[in-house]
């Protein structure tokens, strides 16, 4: 753990919410309300909202289990299946009619799935899968483009109770790879191709080259044709999609599975080498999924179109454009391409088509729509808009600003949701007719979340920079590492001696009681809202044969939040200008988002006696900043003038 960063953010405009009676949390006295019921009773309290919430095929009688803390089971002795809670239920209500989801494909054709539809493709393709020998607790990893099949795959091993992985379209082969290996995984869905900017890029050749090495434990992979892209078939092994589906029956009985059955993995940086796996169970990470739908967004499901435009291989993607939306029986949008594309007008374009009442996206898109000028928002119609969303990282209050006057035209609460990949859900959100917002704080922990503000030996700290832990354990919260329990432990519990959920980030909590989060106080990047651990970019880096040595910072950007900046050695004096080959060997490595914006060519790197890189003097030299880390233990002096000397 490095330094808390303990610059305070000054912003103390006070946005008052819109009000409505008919809002989820209407108001703070609710609000507070609700809080009071978790603080009186705990246990009774999400017991009853898990009853409320959820429709169980054997009711659960004990809420919560600490015996083997960390380790904590929710729920545990009930079971029910996941699908059907966000789809059969829906149908039987008689909403089987309803679209589920709404689909936009870049070039702009438009899909609607109904509710009943999605259900009939859902079993079709559980069918399959079991067919193809999957069985409940196998691994299947999903490797798409942003288009129903991915929601439909995803669904269809919740139905079975199989375990997904979905891994982002943009990694490489070989970070595929190595999610498919330590995932150990059965099959591999994915698609022929996804559109990115007018051209197509390459998944199922991607797979290819992944399976070309190890990856023992793939049986299949069946291939969605969606691109019109050609890719070879390897007989016995790859299977068609559509002509799988089209062979099944349209009904699949849901499989009862125990609440703690394993839903899925998920891959994320940490601040080591290697991915951790992420690994959520059923029915807590479903019941938060609905319970922050309706709380942080004030999810209406018979009037509300939602659109969350992070991709399905992220958690957003999975919480919010799928599983909240659709547990609620509401409508998604999917959206496949990029927001910028053909021109900065294409998400009001789809705000004002669809009419989208829910937004949320990242900081990242924000400030580039912003850039590109209010002409473009104000060339639709967005009055269909009533909330507006923002995560992923810290937003600056310029850019809240703009996101509540240009397209909220001041009527739209901004919801500002602090979660992780490991939270399953929002944490720290306003309710959007309750809370009071000030831009760049997102407010308050939600009702049964319990945060603090801690100094390095677990003490809250009032007013003041600090850690962020949770205090409680949440029925969202990650049951752990894939395969790897003591990294769990190490990671998230070790600091504060199992007591608290260390988050990684430091926080200020201000007099008001307001959270500001102030980002990552481990060596994990926050770029476009997407998390890449420096150690991961440092051995992509060093794996290159003329690398002797890489230290990687992040620096600030205007758009993107942070930008990589490498520091690299070389093994011996290169003429050559290796720029452009290290990038592209990153690229192979991990995917275009791990590149390195900027790489220093250095003779070493700044160390410590003991041999720890000084990573915050490299930071400051990243971004033009003066120094401010004490640089008497360097090792060698000569090398910060050296540093200093770079462009
Ligand atoms: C990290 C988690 C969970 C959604 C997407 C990212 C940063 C997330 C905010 C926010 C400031 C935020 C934190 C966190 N972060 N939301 N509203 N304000 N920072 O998930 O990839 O697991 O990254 O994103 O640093 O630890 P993730």
């Amino acid at each position: 753990m490095s330094e808390v960063i303990s610059t305070a953010l000054e912003e103390n405009r006070t946005f008052t919410p819109p009000t409505t009676h008919a809002a989820s949390i209407p108001n703070m006295d609710a609000y507070h309300a609700l809080c009071k019921r978790f603080a009186d009773d705990f246990d009774s309290t999400w017991r009853d909202l898990a009853n409320e919430h959820l429709e169980w095929r054997k009711p659960f009688t004990r809420t919560l289990n600490r015996e083997n803390a960390p380790f904590f089971r929710w729920f545990e002795d009930g079971s029910l299946n996941l699908s059907e809670n966000c789809l059969d239920r829906h149908v039987r209500a008689g909403l089987g009619e309803r679209t589920a989801i709404l689909w936009e494909g870049e070039a702009g054709e438009v899909r609607k799935i109904s509710y009943a539809a999605l259900l009939a493709d859902v079993c079709r393709a559980a069918n399959s899968m079991r067919q193809l020998g999957v069985e409940a607790g196998d691994r299947v990893v999903i490797y798409m483009p942003m288009i129903p099949e991915a929601a439909i795959a995803m669904l269809a091993c919740t139905r079975i109770g199989a375990v997904h992985s979905v891994v982002f379209g943009a990694f490489s082969p070989q970070a595929l790879r190595d999610r498919i290996e330590d995932a150990g995984a059965k099959l591999v869905v994915t698609a022929d191709g996804g559109s990115r900017r007018g051209s197509i890029y390459p998944l199922k050749s991607n797979v290819d080259l992944a399976l070309s090495e190890g990856c023992r434990s793939i049986t299949h992979v069946l291939v969605v044709a969606h691109a019109g892209n050609k890719t070879e078939t390897i007989a016995g092994r790859d299977i068609d999609w559509h002509q799988a589906l089209r062979v099944q029956a349209s009904t699949c009985e849901p499989l009862a599975v125990e609440s703690e059955q394993p839903l899925f993995i998920l891959y994320t940086s940490g601040s080591t080498g290697k991915p951790k796996g992420i690994l959520h169970s059923t029915a807590g990470y479903l019941l938060w999924a609905r319970l922050t739908m309706l709380w942080s967004f004030d999810f209406k499901p018979q009037q509300d179109v939602f659109w969350c435009t992070a991709d399905i291989g992220w958690i957003t993607g999975h919480t919010y454009t799928l599983y909240g939306p659709l547990c609620c029986g509401g409508t998604t949008l999917m959206y496949e391409g990029v927001p910028t594309y053909p021109d900065a007008g294409r998400v009001w374009k789809i705000c004002e088509a669809h009419k989208v009442s829910i937004l949320y996206t990242a900081p990242t898109a924000i400030r580039a729509l912003k850039k590109a000028g209010d002409a473009w928002p104000e060339k639709y119609d967005l009055s269909s808009l009533r909330v507006l969303g923002t995560v992923g990282e810290p937003i600056n209050p310029e850019a809240w600003i703009w996101y509540h006057q240009v397209i909220g035209k001041q009527r739209c609460p901004i919801v500002d949701t602090w979660w992780q990949t490991e939270t399953g859900g929002h944490m720290i959100a306003p309710l959007p007719f309750a809370t009071p917002t000030k831009p760049g704080s997102a407010t308050f922990p939600l009702p049964g979340i319990d945060i603090a503000v801690v100094d390095k030996h677990g003490k809250t700290i009032r007013d003041g920079g600090g850690l962020l832990v949770i205090k409680q354990p949440w029925p969202s919260m990650l049951r752990g590492i894939w395969n790897d329990n003591q990294r769990y432990i190490d990671t998230y519990w070790r600091t504060f001696n199992n007591r608290y959920y260390f988050a990684g980030d430091g926080a200020r909590i201000d007099r008001e009681g307001y959270c500001w989060i102030m980002g990552r106080v481990d060596d994990v990047l926050n770029v476009s809202g997407h998390r890449l651990g420096t150690m991961e970019i440092e051995s992509a880096l060093a794996s290159h044969t003329s690398v002797a040595e890489a230290a990687v910072v992040g620096r600030p950007d205007e758009i993107k939040g942070e930008a990589i900046c490498a520091f690299v050695v070389l093994k011996r004096a290169d003429s050559e200008n290796l720029t452009l080959p290290l990038r592209a060997h990153v690229t192979q490595a991990i995917g275009a988002i791990a590149k390195p914006d900027d790489i220093h060519f250095v003779e070493s790197l700044p160390k410590t006696r003991s041999g720890k890189i000084m990573r915050r003097l490299l930071r400051d030299i990243a971004a033009g900043r003066e120094i401010t880390q004490d640089i008497s233990t360097l090792e060698d002096q000569a090398v910060i003038r050296q540093l200093q000397k770079q462009p």
